[in-house]
């Protein structure tokens, strides 16, 4: 495989919106598929007001944010990935689904193609089982929001070539991210030093050993993070927060990864953070 000129990526929620921009940004030519015309919609919506938020901040200008959304083709199809050098699926944290979307993607993306997934705790080997030839399929996880973030997790699984991985990391580079490997187990790095830490803030107050402004301020203007863990739960999603810890803790059965009782009440009630209105803060 050489160099990646196009990318679809499938799944267009938030994190399969983030990529498409960075992908575009950077010049490739990209499809976001998702199955549902509604969330396209949003994706579009989420793209325009995102690439204005990068003019605003000096990042880029008119014309270059123009050619961008220009590059990316929004679609219900699946069958329009089948011409993509790189393939990211970006769906739902869940494993019955993503190994769904991956046994598709395998029916229509080219052989030579590389597939990879945004999973951030379902190991990429199982997934992998699904792609005819795994030595094409690694994980790719970004960190949200996307577009500011610059970091890319590379997880190389137990098939993984030497050349799908220099493409994925010579992906990275191209879109202006800085890639760090990784092997394939649950959290990686990152999630697996971020997720005991958000768990803890979320005990303590759940403890009710101090208010949730205390537990942000403290994280905030004590070690200069730029948003407290409560505030980073609500970002993240608490439903997604409690798949890694649960995925965390199914791997490790160590205790500072399982999920405390109030987050698993709170993703029952609907309180999923930003994204529903209400988590640990209200955002109505
Ligand atoms: N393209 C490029 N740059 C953009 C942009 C875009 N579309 N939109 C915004 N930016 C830039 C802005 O210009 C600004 O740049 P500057 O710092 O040079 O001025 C910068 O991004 C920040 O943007 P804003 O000023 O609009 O926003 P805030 O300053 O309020 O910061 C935040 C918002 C970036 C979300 C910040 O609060 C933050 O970093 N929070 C922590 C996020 C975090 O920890 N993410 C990781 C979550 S874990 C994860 O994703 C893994 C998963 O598996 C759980």
């Amino acid at each position: 495989m050489s160099e990646i000129e196009s990318v679809a990526i499938v799944g267009a929620g938030f994190m399969g919106t983030g990529i498409a921009e960075v992908a575009a940004v950077a010049g490739l030519s990209v499809i976001l598929r998702d199955v549902d015309a509604a969330v396209i919609a949003r994706a579009a919506e989420r793209i325009d007001t995102s690439l204005a938020r990068a003019i605003r901040g000096g990042k880029l200008d008119d014309a270059h944010a123009r050619a961008a959304r220009e590059r990316i083709e929004l679609t219900t199809q699946l069958e329009t990935i089948g011409d993509a050098d790189l393939v990211i699926e970006a769906v739902p944290e869940h494993e019955a689904l993503k190994l769904e979307v991956m046994t598709a993607i395998d029916g229509v993306a080219r052989d030579d193609a590389v597939v990879a997934s945004n999973t951030s705790s379902i190991p990429i080997a199982e997934l992998a089982q699904a792609i005819s030839d795994p030595t094409r399929m690694l994980g790719l996880h970004f960190f949200s929001p996307v577009p500011v973030m610059r970091l890319i997790e590379i997880v190389v699984a137990l098939d993984t070539s030497e050349e799908t991985l220099a493409s994925a990391r010579a992906f990275a580079e191209q879109i202006g991210k800085v890639p760090i490997e990784t092997k394939d187990r649950s959290g990686f790095i990152v999630n697996m030093l971020l997720i005991p830490y958000l768990m803890a803030a979320v005990r303590m107050y759940e403890d009710g050993f101090a208010s949730r402004e205390d537990i942000d301020t403290g994280m905030k203007l004590g070690c200069g993070h730029p948003m407290g863990p409560l505030t980073l739960c609500d970002f993240i999603g608490l439903d997604v927060m409690y798949a890694i810890g649960a995925a965390l803790y199914e791997e490790f059965k160590r205790d500072e990864y399982a999920p405390p009782p109030l987050l698993k009440r709170m993703v029952a009630s609907g309180r999923l953070g930003r994204k529903s209105g209400r988590g640990f803060y209200d955002y109505n």
